[in-house]
């Protein structure tokens, strides 16, 4: 496998290069504004000229006009990990996977999406629980709550019998009502990245918490995805797609 990587000289970008270089698997180039390492760093997909089987993006959400523009140029499959999109730019990755194959999740880790997973089943079971999502993440975090804080917001709501009110942090007068769910981002130091859902009953908490020890985990689960959609019809794919495979 030939991977491109959207976000080459970033800290994913540099630990995917050496997952990659580690498992035997060809660095093709990438995109980034920084300029450093061995590979050949273009600025924008209509300088690309290198070839691949597929585009892994770890970058910002401004990059996407490009990563598309490479994607339908190259017609190669896409591994998105980026996060922070808006709504728009959502609508646009939905475009794209109708003409390749599009891979996108919050969260590349495995043990994050069987996590996922379970959090329907439990916030059905735990009926009249309060719920709360705490996420802590490096200083140099742009977006919160993380991506995978409001992935994990999704799969409680598909167990919840509710459509729950989302409060992202609290301040001054700001009593709990029943079927709020509170969001809260910590952002310091070099913390990887922790997700913790509380469910809070009477006399008893349930808490699921996920921590992430190194970048690798996101970079061994964004290779087995680029891995996983070659070959793959047009279309969205995502985590548990591959779990189930
Ligand atoms: N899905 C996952 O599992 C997962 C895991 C970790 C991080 N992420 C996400 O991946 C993204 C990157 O994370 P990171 O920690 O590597 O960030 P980073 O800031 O270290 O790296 C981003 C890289 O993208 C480059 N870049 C930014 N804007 C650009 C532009 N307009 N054109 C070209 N290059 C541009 C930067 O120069 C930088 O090298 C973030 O959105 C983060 O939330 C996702």
């Amino acid at each position: 496998m030939r991977i491109f990587l959207v976000g080459i000289n970033g800290k994913m970008g540099k630990t995917i290069v050496a997952t990659a270089e580690n498992s035997g698997i060809e660095v093709a180039g990438g995109i980034d504004v920084a300029k450093d390492g061995k590979y050949p760093v273009f600025a924008s997909a209509a300088e690309v000229g290198v070839d691949f089987d597929v585009i892994i993006d770890f970058s910002r959400p401004s990059t996407l006009p490009e990563v598309v523009a490479l994607a339908e140029s190259k017609r190669v499959p896409v591994v998105i990990a980026t996060t922070g999109y808006g709504a728009e730019e959502l609508e646009k990755i939905k475009a794209l996977s109708e003409k390749v194959p599009v891979f996108r999740s919050a969260n590349m880790s495995v043990g994050v999406n069987v996590v996922e997973s379970v959090l329907p089943l439990l916030a059905s079971a735990l009926d009249g629980y309060d719920v709360e999502i705490v996420e802590a993440h490096h200083n140099q975090k742009a977006d919160a709550p993380s991506g995978t804080a409001k992935q994990l917001l999704e799969a409680v709501e598909k167990g919840l019998g509710y459509d729950p009110k989302v409060i992202n942090g609290r301040e001054g007068n700001c009593k709990r009502e029943k079927g709020e769910i509170g969001m809260h981002a910590i952002r310091g130091g070099t913390i990887v990245g922790e997700h913790t859902v509380i469910f809070a009953g009477e006399d008893e908490i349930i808490e699921i918490k996920h921590t992430a020890l190194s970048r690798k985990i996101f970079a061994v689960g964004s290779l087995k995805a680029a891995e996983f959609l070659i070959g793959k019809a047009p279309g969205m794919y995502n985590m548990s797609d591959y779990l189930n495979k």
